[in-house]
């Protein structure tokens, strides 16, 4: 089928190189000249395991231009994946959905089908049908489709192609006649229902996640007062297949650019309408709380942080991604800096990025080692591999005073027990062994 996608950011540009790998034909469109050049040049923009080999790999059926109107006059299938950042009252930004809409009505030449996989709240779908019918150029029909996207950074490919479930919200069967045509190859099941119930798919998802996360956290604190520990107590509740073992990973809390935004946008939402979702109020209050663990924890230690080196494990929201957004760092180094600290910070590949926004202050390392060397106090804020991997005696030959506070619990207390350091983690028994 002849496809456009409308931005490629990690939900468009994803889209558009699976579904060209999936044998459609796909144009994507972006406003940035130099990021058209080089996904032209089979290049990514964004770090993301897998999406350049697959790019290269699908080049004649791939195309990236700025022209939206060559773009979209003619697709069958029109994707719509642009941001919808949060605005400063929580609710979601909608100006570059609706920006989008506004181009496709005034480009297209022949009836389509326009998908939005762009995380929106619930009745947006209809404002853009509505917006697109009322600035249509020529005579001819569009349907407009929810289609949300359900991929995580970092396994994003993975999620894409072997999707867990594939919700499509349509108000009449000739729409949804044309997005089985599009998932044809995909074997996962197909949710097909109206509108607004795929777009609360997508945020109750996300925020049920969310919820899961801030629960385990705060069983994760209150393991930490009584002396329990959070991974047995997680691996007993796991084994329960109606609670499932994944995402009760206890931590520093749940950053990136979908469930900070996500849940403060259905949280609007519902108050918008009178109802106060008092579970999703609470997960984001947890996850603010959280996100300054390792902080308060640091206050068992010194009185202060002014004066103290300090070694930073990991910049990013998670592995596998170069990504800041809403990560805890954002709120833990500023503090520590305010504090009066001197901050040495290694990350793998979200150096350039925090660099960007903090581009004096902190001292960027290269490597791990360089990060520990003479310093008072390690926080880790991401469970990268090279972190994962390290010997633990690197912490006691080369800090100062090895005082380890690890926000993602990435190693095994037996292991903190046979070397000479202090290593307080989440929910879990403390190390004093110095
Ligand atoms: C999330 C969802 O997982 C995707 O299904 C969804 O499609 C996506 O949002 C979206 O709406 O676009 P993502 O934000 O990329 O994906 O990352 P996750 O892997 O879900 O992690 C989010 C945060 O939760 C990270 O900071 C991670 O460290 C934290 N987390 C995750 C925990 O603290 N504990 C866990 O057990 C799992």
């Amino acid at each position: 089928m002849k496809i456009a996608v409308a931005g490629t950011g990690y939900v468009g540009l994803v889209t558009g190189v699976c579904m060209a790998d999936r044998g459609h034909f796909v144009t994507c469109v972006d406003i940035n000249e130099q990021k058209v050049a080089t996904m032209n040049a089979g290049k990514s923009p964004i770090f993301e395991p897998g999406i350049e080999e697959l790019m290269v790999r699908n080049m004649d059926r791939l195309h990236f231009t700025t022209e939206y109107n060559t773009a979209y006059k003619d697709a069958e299938v029109i994707f719509i994946g642009v941001g919808t950042p949060e605005k400063k009252d929580g609710s979601a930004n909608l100006s570059y959905v609706y920006e989008v809409a506004v181009q496709i009505a005034q480009s297209i030449e022949r009836s389509c089908v326009v998908v939005v996989k762009s995380t929106v709240p619930i009745g947006t779908n209809d404002k853009i049908e509505q917006l697109i019918r009322s600035n249509l150029k020529n005579d001819v029909t569009v349907h407009v489709v929810s289609n949300p996207e359900f991929l995580a950074q970092g396994s994003a490919v993975k999620d894409t192609l072997h999707a867990s479930r594939i919700v499509i919200g349509v108000e009449d069967s000739y729409a949804a006649e044309v997005l089985r045509e599009v998932y044809k190859s995909y074997e996962c099941p197909l949710v097909i229902t109206n509108r607004k119930s795929a777009e609360m798919i997508k945020y109750a998802s996300n925020d049920f996640l969310a919820l899961k996360i801030s629960f385990i956290n705060e069983i994760a604190n209150l393991c930490e007062v009584i002396g329990a520990n959070i991974e047995d107590v997680a691996i007993g509740m796991g084994y329960d297949s109606r609670i499932g073992n994944k995402f009760l990973n206890a931590g520093i809390g749940y950053g990136g650019s979908c469930f900070p935004k996500d849940t403060k946008a259905l949280h609007w939402l519902a108050s918008f309408h009178d109802y106060e979702l008092k579970t999703v109020k609470a997960a984001i209050d947890v996850n603010e709380n959280q996100k300054l663990k390792l902080i308060k924890k640091s206050r068992k230690y010194f009185d202060s942080l002014k004066g103290l080196d300090i070694a930073v494990l990991g910049l990013t929201f998670k592995p596998g991604t170069d990504d800041l957004r809403e990560a805890p760092t954002l709120v833990n180094i500023p503090f520590m800096l305010e504090e009066g600290a001197n901050v040495k910070a290694w990350d793998p590949v979200g150096v350039d990025n925090f660099k960007k926004l903090y581009p004096v202050g902190v001292n960027y390392c290269d490597s791990i080692f360089e990060t520990l060397r003479d310093t008072d106090i390690c926080f880790i804020f991401t469970e990268w591999d090279d972190v994962k991997k390290l010997n633990l005696t690197y912490y006691s030959d080369l800090m100062r005073t090895p005082i380890v506070l690890d926000g993602r619990n990435c190693y095994e207390l037996q292991k903190a027990r046979e070397t000479r350091i202090i290593y307080d983690s989440i929910g879990r028994e403390v190390i004093y062994n110095m």
